[in-house]
C-alpha cells in the first residue's frame, strides 16, 4: 500500500519519502505469499462497485511490467446459500452483481462438480461464477510498484527504517527512525498488520484482531484439471471454522501445485509479536480433509505449508479501515491512514485514494463504509 501510494503521489510530483520496517518484498506482513484473489463478487454493493472502479488501476499498472498481474480464470463461490461469513453469503453476492451489472452464471451442485472438479457436495449447495475473478501475482505487483518507485525522481525507498517516534512541531511532522529523523507536512500510515506500532506515536490505536493465516500447496496429480479461484461456504461442523479458498495453478507460484487454505483460523492472536512462520497444525488437517473429501486429480497430503500475518477489524465483515487520524491528533486531516482487511485486490486502486485524501483532503471515491468510527481507542499511555 506504501508502494503504491507513493507511486501515485509521483504522478502528481509529489516528493515523497516510503519508510519500510523490513526490506521490500518481505514475507512478514500481509504481503506474504505470492498469490491473492481478484474478485468482483461481495455481498455488499458497495464493495462490488469498488472492485469495479479497482480495474482500471490494474490495467494501468500493467503498462508497466511484462509480467501478467491477473491470471483471468474467473472466481467460484459456491457452499451452502444459508451460510453467511466473513466472505458474505451467495445470494446476498448475486444481488449486489445484478445491482452493479456484473455477468456471472449461476449453478447447482451437479453442475459445480462437473465443471469445476469438486466432489461429494451437499445436495443443497449452489454456487455462481464470476468471470472476471482472477489469480493475482502479487509478486510480480510488489516488484512492479517498487521498480516504479526506483526510477521515479519523487520518491526516495528507505527500507529497514522501522518508525520510532513521531512528533509534531507547528505543522510539521517529525518522523524518526534509527538511520534518521524525517520532517513532513503530511503522513500517510499503512503499516499492515502493525498498525497500532505506529499509531501510538499519535496516541491512537485500533480495535483490531490479527489472524496468522494458514495455507497450503497439494501436488496435482492430474495435470490437466485447472481449477478456477474460489470460495467454499459452509457452516461450521465442530469447533474450527468451515470455509475454505483456492486458487488454479499458477506459473509463478509453485507450478505443479495448487494452493488451498482455510478462511478461518483457530485462535486469533492479539499482538503482532505472537506471530509465526508455522500454520496452526489443526487448521492444517482440516483443510487436507475437506481437500481429500471434494477435490479431484490432487494429492491430498500438503507438500509446502505457509502462513500470512492480517489485522482484521471486529466487525461482522471485517472491513476495511479508510481515513484520516481521529480529530485528537493535531492537523489530523493531514494523516491519513489505511489498516485491515482483504485489500490484495485493490492495491493499484489504494494508493490513490490514499493518495487523493493526502494531497486533496477528499477522494472523488466513495469510502463513506471504511471511517474509523468506533474501531479507536485513545488511552494510549
Ligand atoms: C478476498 O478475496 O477478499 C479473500 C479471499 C479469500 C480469503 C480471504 C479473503
Amino acid at each position: 500500500m506504501g508502494l503504491s501510494t507513493a507511486y501515485h503521489l509521483a504522478k502528481r510530483k509529489t516528493k515523497t519519502l516510503v519508510l519500510e520496517r523490513f526490506a521490500f518484498l518481505n514475507q512478514t506482513g500481509s504481503s506474504a505469499g505470492v498469490s491473492r484473489q481478484f474478485r468482483i463478487p461481495y455481498p455488499e454493493s458497495y464493495m462490488v462497485k469498488m472492485v469495479l472502479e479497482a480495474v482500471p488501476f490494474w490495467h494501468e499498472l500493467q503498462t508497466h511490467t511484462s509480467a501478467q498481474l491477473l491470471d483471468t480464470v474467473g472466481t467460484l463461490w459456491f457452499g451452502d446459500p444459508k451460510v453467511k461469513s466473513s466472505e458474505g453469503n451467495i445470494g446476498e453476492a448475486e444481488i449486489a452483481l445484478k445491482a452493479n451489472n456484473v455477468a456471472f452464471t449461476t449453478l447447482d451442485a451437479k453442475q459445480i462438480e462437473q465443471q469445476y472438479h469438486f466432489r461429494n457436495l451437499p445436495k443443497n449447495f449452489t454456487g455462481l461464477f464470476q468471470a472476471d475473478g482472477a489469480s493475482i501475482d502479487l509478486r510480480a505487483t510488489l516488484e512492479t510498484l517498487l521498480k516504479c518507485n526506483q526510477e521515479s525522481s519523487h520518491v526516495t525507498l528507505k527500507e529497514n527504517s522501522p518508525v520510532t517516534g513521531i512528533t509534531q512541531s507547528k505543522k510539521l511532522f517529525e518522523v524518526s527512525t534509527a538511520h534518521g529523523t524525517y520532517v513532513s507536512e503530511k503522513l500517510v500510515l499503512v503499516p499492515g498488520p502493525y498498525v497500532d506500532e505506529v499509531t501510538r506515536f499519535l496516541k491512537f490505536g485500533t480495535d483490531v484482531i490479527y489472524w496468522n493465516m494458514t495455507s497450503m500447496y497439494f501436488k496435482k496429480k492430474d495435470p490437466k484439471i485447472q481449477y478456477p479461484t474460489w470460495f467454499v461456504f459452509q457452516n461450521p461442523a465442530g469447533p474450527s471454522g468451515n470455509e475454505f479458498y483456492g486458487f488454479p495453478e499458477v506459473p509463478w507460484d509453485r507450478p505443479g501445485y495448487i494452493r488451498v487454505a482455510p478462511d478461518f483460523v483457530m485462535k486469533p492472536l492479539n499482538d503482532p509479536a505472537q506471530r509465526t512462520s508455522i500454520p496452526n497444525q489443526d487448521e492444517v488437517r482440516y483443510t487436507c480433509d475437506w481437500v481429500k473429501d471434494h477435490m479431484s486429480g490432487l494429492d491430498p497430503n500438503p507438500y509446502f505449508e505457509s502462513t500470512c500475518f492480517v489485522a482484521l477489524s471486529q466487525d461482522q465483515n471485517k472491513e476495511l479501515i479508510i481515513d484520516f487520524a481521529p480529530a485528537s491528533v493535531p492537523n489530523h486531516k493531514n494523516v491519513v491512514i489505511y489498516a485491515t482487511g482483504w485489500a490484495g485486490k485493490f492495491v493499484p486502486f489504494l494508493g490513490k485514494i490514499l493518495s487523493d485524501l493526502v494531497l486533496d483532503g477528499k477522494t472523488p471515491y466513495d469510502i463513506s463504509h471504511f471511517r474509523l468510527g468506533n474501531k479507536i481507542f485513545t488511552s494510549i499511555p
